[in-house]
């Protein structure tokens, strides 16, 4: 029998009560057996400053590390201003530096999205997708998890509640498992 895979999820959110933390808790309820997910908070990542990116502070050794030590990523991004936040772009160019010392190099990743608006994250979705190019990460297609009018689908306590996101949460880290598994070598 195949090994169980390990995602490491991120949010590219701080906020306490944030609705893209609250699909990515959602995410860990739905993980199908063949796979577990972590979640790693952005929180303590710094602003990136290219002069010390030879001396990372300890929680972006440990940001790189998760993600090297993780099969595949789940990114749920909120979209501030049509792109993604600058929150979770920082980490992803944390995590890409120095150069050579990419520890997003070649990493599935499945995304998924929410906001209040009409669009879920559509287009912060394919500002993501576009930072990957350079990454060189393999995002998976389709499903596209775009959670629109998010505040109608998770309740006061944070749990995402509308079934039909659930499904499609549960549909897209079941893609996840076989596209992680399509991209091992071997
Ligand atoms: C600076 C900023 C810019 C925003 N821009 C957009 C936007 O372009 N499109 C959109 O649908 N929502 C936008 N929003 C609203 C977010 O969808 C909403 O704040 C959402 O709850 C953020 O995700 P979170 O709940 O995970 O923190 C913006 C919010 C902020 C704070």
């Amino acid at each position: 029998m195949a090994s169980k895979l390990s995602f490491l999820g991120f949010a590219g959110s701080l906020r306490q009560d944030s609705f893209n933390r609250a699909i990515l808790r959602a995410a860990q309820e739905l993980v199908p057996s063949g796979a577990e997910l972590r979640i790693f908070d952005l929180t303590g990542i710094p602003p990136f400053n290219q002069d010390l990116e030879n001396q990372p502070v300890a929680e972006v050794k440990e940001f790189k590390a998760a993600i090297r030590a993780a099969d595949a990523l789940l990114i749920a991004t909120p979209e501030y201003n049509y792109s993604i936040p600058g929150v979770l772009k920082n980490a992803l160019d944390c995590a890409s530096r120095p150069y050579g010392d990419n520890a997003l190099d070649g990493k599935p990743l499945a995304i998924m999205g929410a906001s209040v608006g009409m669009l879920g994250t559509a287009r912060a979705q394919y500002h993501l997708r576009q930072c990957c190019v350079f990454l060189n990460m393999y995002p998976l297609n389709r499903p596209e998890v775009m959670v629109p009018f998010a505040q109608e689908k998770i309740d006061e306590q944070g749990r995402l509640a509308d079934v039909k996101t659930r499904e499609k949460i549960a549909e897209l880290l079941a893609a996840l498992i076989l596209w992680t598994r399509r991209l091992q070598p071997g």
